[in-house]
């Protein structure tokens, strides 16, 4: 079975537009796993544009399934992943200017930073994934660093259309078996939505779905509940391909 990690940090964005309590993403965190959801995912930025170090503690003290936190490199952020209490963490470039996440983890350039954070992060029992463009090189320094999970970025194959989606797909394909072969597990995730999602969801060896803004835009209009209910039903009809 495929775990969906439901990624509650546009819940937040809606809420910080008033700078107010609500909408709370941990009670959007806490349906969804009422839904079905297997895991919870939250983004704690260094500029904390939307989730915000209390939400951190919040969720960690409510949820009853997996807490996985995305987290920069910089050391205040790394500081804060290792008393977070979270299942897992998963390293993510991070820049001020950028709307979302937008590229892989630079994995060659950090191996250094890496070689040097995730034993302190494994020392926590804290299991470590690297989100990484679907490529070779950065699959082989992953490993070489001995991260437990990759997280595909699926973000191109998403903008993608037409022949130009299918030879994303056809990356993304080759990305998870060369992942596997390197004995890491193989997490997938950004830009995914309803249409989108079934191809990814046959992916060899995928583990784990990270999605967020598609579930929080549905949820507007279907209500929690439906939106990951819809979309554990789409994960489960790519699965069976
Ligand atoms: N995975 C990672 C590493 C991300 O940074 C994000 C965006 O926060 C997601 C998955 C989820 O992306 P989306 O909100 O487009 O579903």
């Amino acid at each position: 079975m495929i775990r969906l990690h439901v990624n509650v940090d546009h819940v937040a964005t809606l809420r910080q537009a008033r700078r107010g309590a609500r909408p709370d993403p941990v009670e959007w965190a806490l349906q969804a796993e009422d839904a079905g959801a297997h895991g919870i995912t939250c983004h704690l930025r260094r500029d904390r544009r939307h989730f915000q170090d209390d939400d951190l503690r919040r969720v960690r003290e409510r949820i009853r399934t997996l807490l996985n936190l995305e987290s920069s490199l910089h050391p205040e952020m790394i500081a804060i992943a290792l008393e977070s209490g979270a299942d897992e963490v998963c390293l993510v470039p991070e820049n001020r200017q950028e709307i979302t996440t937008e590229g892989g983890l630079d994995v060659v350039r950090e191996r250094a930073r890496l070689a040097e954070v995730i034993p302190r992060l494994r020392a926590k029992g804290i299991a470590v994934s690297l989100f990484v463009d679907p490529e070779p090189d950065p699959l082989a320094a992953a490993a070489e660093v001995e991260a437990e999970y990759v997280e595909l970025h699926t973000g191109c194959y998403a903008n993608a259309s037409g022949e130009e989606r299918d030879a994303e797909l056809e990356r993304l394909v080759a990305a998870a078996e060369r992942a596997h072969a390197l004995g890491l597990k193989v997490n997938a995730g950004h830009g995914l939505d309803y249409d989108n999602v079934e191809p990814v969801a046959r992916l060899p060896h995928l583990r784990e779905l990270n999605i967020g803004h598609a579930m929080v835009g549905r949820a507007v209009f279907v209500g929690v509940e439906r939106a990951v209910k819809e979309m554990l039903a789409r994960i489960e009809a790519g699965a069976r391909g």
